[in-house]
């Protein structure tokens, strides 16, 4: 119903970008995100001190340092003092509506370290899976809907989808709080992207760059303004 559980079977450049970062910091811990039967997150256990699964329908084996949480993902909360070095979430957002997607990423600003990162992907509105796709017609905000039907029995996806181009993908995840620091499409044409929380000095330039274009609107304005009365001025001597 939910398409296949990829990472059981592969684990892709996204993947082994997680793995590999994660190799590489003390004390980690992870949440996989819509983990499902778990290929990721077992791989993730090996290379981290912590790892918690989330599933609606969540994976049965046993690892010491694996914690599997059997939950709608739209539920999730979680005590601010928990901050996790990693989120994964791959595979899995197109099954949310937009501003399911958004609620969830605005939440999980809380859930990641300062210095953490979020790996995750979306299926691709031009991958395959956008053949004959209705939801093309719609704005993403609105988008969700089934598959072509070809697609859905090819790779058992039977619920409304809300699938992205890159740009809305990095859009939603932007106005989320979020900074894409690397993202790419995969060869079958998915969306997969590294992101960190924004710092707040990134988002203090953004306001001061915005506040001095728009001073600048508004100089450039007056001084506009200011021309049109001197030229109506000396115009008007010219007449007396
Ligand atoms: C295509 S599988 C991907 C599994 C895994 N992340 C991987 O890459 O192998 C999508 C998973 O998302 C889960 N899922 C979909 N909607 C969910 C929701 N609202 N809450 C929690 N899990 C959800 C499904 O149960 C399924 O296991």
């Amino acid at each position: 119903m939910f398409g296949h559980s990829i990472s059981i079977e592969r684990l892709d450049r996204l993947d082994q970008m997680a793995l590999h970062w994660l190799k590489g910091q003390k004390d980690s811990s992870v949440m996989d995100l819509c983990c499902g039967e778990g290929g990721l997150t077992k791989n993730l256990a090996e290379v981290c001190d912590l790892v918690v699964g989330v599933d609606i329908n969540p994976p049965d084996f046993v690892l010491p340092n694996v914690h599997i949480v059997a939950i709608d993902i739209r539920d999730l909360n979680l005590p601010k003092e928990i901050k996790f070095s990693a989120i994964t979430w791959q595979r899995a957002i197109h099954y949310l509506s937009y501003k399911e997607a958004e609620n969830i990423l605005k939440k999980a600003l809380d859930w990641i370290c300062p210095n953490g990162k979020l790996l995750i992907s979306a299926s691709g509105i031009n991958s395959e899976l956008g053949n004959d796709y209705p939801g093309k017609e719609q704005p993403v905000q609105n988008r969700m809907d089934f598959l072509s039907e070809d697609m859905q029995n090819k790779h058992d996806i039977q619920v409304k989808v809300c699938l992205y181009t890159m740009p809305e993908f990095l859009t939603l995840l932007i106005n989320t709080g979020w900074e894409p620091t690397e993202y790419f499409v995969s060869e079958f044409g998915n969306l997969k992207c590294v992101a960190t929380p924004k710092k707040l000095s990134t988002f203090m330039t953004t306001i001061t760059n915005s506040a001095q274009t728009k001073s600048c609107h508004c100089e450039s304005r007056y001084n506009l303004i200011t021309f049109k009365i001197e030229i109506s001025l000396i115009v008007a001597w010219f007449w007396r």
